[in-house]
């Protein structure tokens, strides 16, 4: 298989910065392979708008058409399995990954979170930090295991938190990172140049 035809499915919830980085990476030939899906749990997702700018296929499964998660869960493993990407990857997807998809696609799914994991887990990270009180806080891409935020670590990278900092400010500084550092990541996995170990993440050295 060329690099280029590895299949990246992209899972949305939202207004989907971090799909535009993504997709601007796979357009440019930084990122070897080509984002062939884009699912959206929400069918308002601006994220959905952007794929389709793109000449993305989109898929919108409506949460709450679903009568139960496990229904949902079941619609989303299939759809996966039909496509049969080569990673998938959360960009602002706002739910957790059921476990069935996680044993199928097993270190094949890679998230990003806007703190410096283990810190401020779950929704709301930024606010966490502040409300924490920390001096420093970033982003982090890790796969996604059956736990919230809890799998191994790919990359990470640190900014500070300023004295006037809102929840606002410091989301934007954060998320500037998020575009630089996931699509980073994405490129190292579709490379083959991730070694996970455990917990640990090491990256293959040429
Ligand atoms: C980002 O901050 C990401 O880290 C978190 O949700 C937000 C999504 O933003 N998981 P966007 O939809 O990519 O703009």
């Amino acid at each position: 298989m060329w690099l280029s035809d590895k299949k990246i499915v992209v899972l949305v919830s939202g207004r989907g910065t971090n799909l535009q980085a993504l997709i601007e990476a796979t357009q440019s030939g930084y990122i070897p392979g080509k984002i062939s899906l884009v699912v959206s749990d929400n069918p308002q997702a601006f994220a959905l708008e952007r794929a389709r700018r793109a000449s993305i296929p989109t898929l919108i499964l409506d949460y709450n058409s679903f009568p139960h998660k496990r229904v949902y869960e079941d619609a989303l493993l299939q759809a996966l399995e039909e496509e049969n990407p080569y990673l998938v990857c959360l960009a602002g997807y706002m739910r957790i990954v059921g476990k069935n998809i996680i044993i199928r696609f097993r270190e094949r799914i890679m998230n990003i979170h806007p703190s410096l994991l283990p810190a401020f887990p779950g929704l709301e990270a930024q606010r966490q930090a502040l409300e924490y009180g920390v001096k420093v806080s970033g982003c982090t891409v890790h796969l996604v295991d059956e736990g919230m935020d809890t799998g191994p670590i790919i990359l990470q990278v640190s900014c500070p938190v300023e004295d006037e900092d809102t929840v606002e400010s410091l989301s934007e500084r954060i998320l500037q990172h998020e575009h630089q550092i996931y699509p980073q990541a994405v490129k190292l996995f579709l490379e083959d140049k991730l070694n996970v170990v455990g917990r640990r993440v090491f990256i293959k050295k040429e």
